[in-house]
């Protein structure tokens, strides 16, 4: 069987009709059907309530949304931003959506004015969909700036609420084409343009269904938990629709990282899968202890590296990571570890069945096509058209191959910061730094961190009549977390005289990891 054929099959795990389809039939639909009465999430929230969702009362709260937006006149294929929290309207708009036939966009909540503006603007938002502590992120002129946007809807406002209710239960979800976008994701690059939103297609669900089989082991009895935030490619893909796909019980934490709560919450809940990040992973191990794992059957890491010392760390502890690789550019895993499989240290797996991969001058390329490959770059043809030669992608990944067909990751080819597995592009950094009246010239890279893998550092020239001082830096440092994201600001900066340039003026980032 080919990779075309093998495919072909999967589509048998999604419901088509006559060619078309959409994904929310198979993620909810056909659940609240056949097991009405199963959890399709539980969601624990800052202040420690719980609320939880039948399969049957997510469909009728996707169903209810969605007449909302068709109430608004949201016309079809319209570009929906989600902006919140890990709350139920996060999830359940995402869903709805979809299932109305537009394009949904999550956005993670840690996103200051300009790097929300710059997304809207970039993805010509229709649709905003926030609260109102979010909406205060939004520059006074935003309805000015983008032009597209015609509704904001709040999820906390009263009045958005009554009209909610009201709203009939049943909704029939719109059919689309296979290459038909589901979703974007916004992400960061080194290339063209520092942000972009990657298209994912309606068909990329059969094969994030077959790699949440294959690779998380997701059965329906599952209690699983992916600690990723929906608007990040891992928290969209394995953290909504694979996972409901299969109609296993979702577990969300609102709450953010703190070592002890999350082995509580493990713990509580009786979590069996567990998809997250190797940041995650090192920060939990000074907490976590042989007993902590008994509920557990499978934990999956992705992002970034999981190094050796990390593996060999759980191995100890009785549970050996499956570490697995993917971009938000290919939809879903394509490179893994898997439960079944004799798994080496420092590994992050084979190809998976069904994907042709290999290594091209150091770099990991993928043959074309898979179903879950991005369709497109929304406004960015030729930055797409850049990702492919010929039948092959590239990923920008190096990494080297065993003897026995084990993939090892080395480094990024280009220069862009992976930061507690998230994607921060330098470039986005940069401008937000140069905002500011006392820099001159400045350049952002990554450098190592035991914990976080890479944290952000910036070199910066100032402008004449401003000191290095620690306050001007202090000031610096806030300057990009309220400006731009709270999550993603240089936690080292260090002031310079002059840049090591190339004779046409480029700085070179190569020599600053150098400079003392
Ligand atoms: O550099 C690789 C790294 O994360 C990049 C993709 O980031 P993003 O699009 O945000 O998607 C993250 C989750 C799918 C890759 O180009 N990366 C991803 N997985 C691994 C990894 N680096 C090392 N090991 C991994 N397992």
């Amino acid at each position: 069987m080919n990779n075309k054929e093998f495919w072909e099959d999967k589509e048998k795990d999604i419901i088509f009709q006559a060619n078309k389809l959409n994904i929310i039939e198979s993620c909810v639909d056909r659940h609240a059907k056949k097991n009405p009465n199963k959890l399709a999430f539980v969601f624990e929230f800052e202040n420690k309530s719980i609320k939880k969702y039948t399969y049957k009362e997510l469909e009728k709260e996707v169903n209810q949304f969605a007449n909302y937006l068709n109430s608004l006149k949201i016309k079809k294929n319209s570009r929906i931003f989600l902006f919140l929290p890990k709350l139920p309207e996060m999830y359940i708009a995402f869903l709805a959506v979809i299932k109305q036939g537009s394009i949904a966009v999550p956005l993670f909540e840690a996103f200051q004015s300009e790097g929300l503006d710059l997304r809207l603007q970039r993805g010509d938002a229709d649709v905003l969909i926030t609260n109102k502590e979010l909406t205060k992120r939004l520059s006074k002129e935003v309805k000015k700036k983008i032009k597209t946007l015609k509704n904001i809807i709040i999820i906390d406002d009263q009045d958005f609420k009554k009209k909610l209710e009201k709203q009939k239960t049943e909704f029939k979800a719109v059919l689309k084409n296979k290459k038909d976008t589901a979703f974007m994701i916004f992400t960061s690059s080194t290339a063209g343009t520092p942000i972009a939103g990657i298209q994912i297609p309606h068909y990329a669900l059969i094969q994030q269904h077959f790699t949440a089989k294959l690779v998380l082991d997701l059965k329906q009895k599952d209690n699983y938990w992916c600690t990723a935030h929906p608007g990040w490619i891992t928290g969209a893909v394995y953290g909504i629709l694979a996972p409901l796909s299969i109609g296993c019980t979702n577990f969300i934490l609102e709450a953010h990282f703190d070592a002890k709560k999350w082995i509580e919450f493990l713990k509580r809940n009786k979590i069996s899968v567990m998809y997250t990040a190797p940041t995650a992973l090192r920060m939990l191990k000074p907490e976590i202890k042989k007993e902590d794992f008994k509920g557990i059957r499978n934990i999956a890491s992705v992002g970034e590296a999981l190094t050796s010392s990390v593996f060999d760390f759980y191995k100890n502890l009785g549970i050996e990571i499956n570490d697995s690789y993917w971009q938000t550019e290919t939809g879903a895993l394509m490179i893994s570890n898997t439960p079944l499989m004799k798994k080496k240290s420092g590994s992050m797996g084979k190809p998976l069945p069904g994907i042709n991969a290999t290594i091209k001058d150091g770099m990991i390329i993928i043959k074309k096509s898979w179903p879950a490959m991005m369709t497109g770059i929304y406004k960015h043809e030729k930055m797409y058209k850049e990702y492919f030669n010929k039948k092959w992608f590239k990923t920008n990944d190096l990494a080297r191959i065993d003897n026995e067909g084990y993939f090892f990751f080395e480094a990024r080819k280009d220069d862009m910061i992976k930061s507690s597995g998230e994607r921060i592009s330098p470039i986005e950094i940069e401008s937000i730094l140069m905002k500011h009246k006392a820099v001159k010239e400045t350049a952002v890279i990554g450098i190592p961190d035991e914990i976080k893998g890479q944290i952000i550092k910036a070199f910066i020239v100032l402008n004449k009549g401003f000191e290095e001082t620690n306050q001007l830096k202090e000031e610096l440092m806030s300057f990009v977390k309220q400006n731009y994201a709270g999550h993603s600001y240089p936690k080292q900066i260090q002031f310079i005289k002059e840049f090591p340039k190339t004779n046409s003026g480029k700085i070179i980032k190569m020599e600053l990891k150098n400079l003392k």
